[in-house]
């Protein structure tokens, strides 16, 4: 019991020191006193990063719904489990108690066993963020299917490139969503993805904005009617601990998005102990995280996190700009936030806004502000400090990524003194290290290296679905024995960790993760471009934004270049999705290459980034004039 809330800095270092020293003894306590299980592990941990294999609570048998819905049933049935406020304020807020969130997941798990769906298949969920997102996760892992979410956001060519790459039977959608002002046809979107999907044989569309659609026969369901006939109980089925509980992809320095696979018990373990800690979560605290459930954030911070723990959780439908830039703040004040989770681009968005639109509303429910999913910069932190937690509520900033499937690295707010742009320390059980470039680890303070986790954590990936070769490529080769996280760090002279940024060919643009690779693949599909190259620059409010150096074919010439600009974007808007658009994109005749071929980013980086004076070694490339020419063509 003692260790599952941290209350003061002294207890987290003496909390985090046995966790090091006898992470079984640890995880096996937190485990054993704060969940229920149908069949207790045999053995806590077995791992090997050679391979890599990693196995918690091996032998354990349990469902991730039952320690998120029926055990709360007793004492907290009446209990709003999720708040869902929807994109229009004129539109009432629904309260989801547990009881009817048990009831709710339950017929739907009746639907889903309906039409075939069994322990071990994956299902594809593309849904707006409204309570039938949330509640098709539970329901999958009710009956052990594996959801594979994607965001609502992506295109018909990226939501099919998924679908496929996990074979999903089954695709839940709804006619449509809502954004601010505009709707959008998210059924068209799935009608011309599923045209390159021949495994998908149901398709289950939630009704959300009555607009007219087409429904195909055989294949589309209205999931209202099917849901009112289902019956409310459905029993768990019981699952290994190690059995996967969802997909999430995310992009890699491939064209092919990386399918990460999570396990149900170790998840389960380490987002709840997270949830509870890194949001100081009491009883009857209103949680709000602004992220969409389309990421991990929100599959582990809107979902599993705070419902394990029995928590409120607010799912907001909107966006922060309608009706107008106070809608966060209206919501905080509407529902009595206590707990507001949100990412730094967000903050860069409304800080620029007249401070009247914070000002306004009454903040002082608020007793704990997160950041997640790039460095928060400075600026950004105080604003935040200031306008909204009033200098009283701390700032947990966190870092973690879709792979590590929690909060890694992060104050313990109340008891973690914070520092604007640092992320503090590390999370109980979680065993950071620096490496330099010959590959040994940077034992001390007041340094920065790469940053790799040396020991497994409980809701590591197991693997990337279908590729379990790439997985070991890409996190545990480039350092042995080491995860590697693919982002810089340096430590602090009080062992505080600052992440510095991404030092592989990924960009994190407003908080989402955008691979090169995918993006200058989409646009070489485009007739009259040869090649291209992307690089992020910085950006006020994106944090960074994309550079595009193309190269154009001979006969492309003599074409409007900036039509062709519009066509580009286009293409990735197609390809990838609006998030990945180029904000700037100038044309060469050539691209900075080394002697073997490859592209010499940090060069294309610099003068992006109008950093000319500091180009470094150019004397390696095999056309060095080049540099001139980008240099004097840059936007
Ligand atoms: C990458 C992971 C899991 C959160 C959502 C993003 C960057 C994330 C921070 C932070 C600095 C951060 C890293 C990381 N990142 N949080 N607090 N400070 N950088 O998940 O899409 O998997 O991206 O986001 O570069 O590697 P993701």
């Amino acid at each position: 019991m003692s260790n599952y809330h941290i209350k003061h800095l002294e207890e987290y270092y003496k909390v985090y020191r046995n966790s090091v020293r006898e992470p079984e003894v640890f995880w096996e306590e937190i485990a054993e006193e704060h969940f229920s299980w149908r069949k207790r592990w045999d053995k806590v941990l077995s791992w090997d990063f050679k391979k890599p294999e990693v196995k918690w609570f091996e032998g354990a048998k349990l469902n991730i719904t039952e320690n998120c819905i029926d055990r709360h049933l007793r004492t907290k049935g009446n209990k709003t489990a999720i708040l869902f406020e929807p994109n229009n304020p004129d539109e009432e807020a629904q309260h989801i108690t547990y009881n009817s969130l048990y009831e709710r997941v339950n017929q739907f798990a009746n639907v889903l066993k309906d039409h075939a769906i069994k322990k071990g298949d994956r299902v594809c969920i593309y849904l707006p963020m409204i309570p039938e997102l949330a509640i098709s996760l539970l329901a999958c892992a009710r009956i052990g299917a594996i959801h594979s979410v994607v965001f609502a956001g992506f295109s018909a060519t990226a939501l099919s490139t998924r679908i496929n790459d996990s074979d999903c039977k089954m695709v839940i959608t709804s006619d449509g969503s809502y954004r601010g002002k505009k709707s959008i046809d998210l059924k068209g979107i799935v009608d011309e993805g599923l045209e390159d999907c021949p495994g998908v044989e149901t398709v289950l569309v939630a009704k959300r904005i009555n607009s007219e659609i087409d429904m195909k026969e055989g294949r589309d369901k209205w999931l209202q009617p099917l849901l009112n006939t289902a019956s409310k109980e459905c029993e768990p089925e019981i699952i290994d601990a190690e059995d996967p509980l969802f997909i999430l992809y995310t992009s890699g320095s491939t064209g092919q998005p990386k399918g990460m696979v999570h396990s149900t018990a170790g998840y389960m373990v380490y987002t709840a102990y997270t949830f509870k800690n890194v949001f100081n979560y009491r009883t009857n605290d209103v949680y709000w995280c602004t992220a969409d459930i389309g990421w991990i954030t929100g599959h582990s911070y809107i979902v599993y996190g705070p419902l394990a723990n029995g928590a409120t959780t607010v799912m907001f439908e909107g966006v922060p700009s309608y009706p107008d830039f106070g809608r966060f703040w209206e919501i905080v004040a509407k529902h009595k936030i206590t707990q507001f989770y949100t990412a730094p681009t967000a903050i860069r968005a409304l800080a620029k806004e007249k401070l009247d639109f914070v000002s306004k509303y009454d903040l002082s429910s608020l007793k704990v502000l997160g950041s997640v999913g790039e460095p928060i910069n400075e600026e950004a932190w105080h604003w935040y400090n200031d306008n909204v937690g009033h200098g009283k509520s701390p700032i947990v900033d966190t870092w973690w990524q879709t792979e590590t499937g929690g909060i890694m690295i992060t104050p313990l707010p109340y008891v973690t003194p914070t520092i604007p742009t640092y992320a503090t320390l590390p999370f109980i059980g979680i065993q950071p290290a620096l490496m330099d470039e010959n590959g040994d680890e940077i034992i001390g303070k007041q340094v920065d290296g790469r940053l790799c986790i040396k020991f497994p954590w409980p809701s590591m990936a197991r693997t990337i679905w279908g590729n379990h070769q790439r997985y070991k490529e890409t996190y545990f080769s480039a350092y042995e024995n080491k995860y590697f996280t693919g982002d810089g760090a340096l430590r602090d002279a009080v062992g505080y960790y600052r992440i510095t940024g991404r030092v592989d060919d990924v960009i994190i643009v407003s908080g989402h993760n955008l691979g090169t690779a995918p993006i200058e693949d989409a646009i070489n599909e485009h007739p009259a471009v040869a090649e291209s190259a992307i690089v992020g620059f910085p950006h006020d409010i994106k944090g960074n934004a994309l550079y595009g150096y193309v190269i154009m074919k001979e006969a492309g010439e003599s074409r409007d270049p900036d039509n062709v600009r519009k066509e580009i974007n286009q293409i990735i808007t197609e390809h990838i999705g609006p998030i990945a658009k180029l904000d700037k994109i100038q044309f060469t005749s050539g691209l900075p290459k080394t002697r073997s071929g490859k592209i010499m980013r940090r060069i294309l980086r610099k003068i992006a980034s109008n950093d000319i004076l500091n180009l470094g070694d150019t004397s390696t490339l095999l056309n060095p004039e080049v540099v001139e020419e980008i240099i004097d063509n840059s936007l």
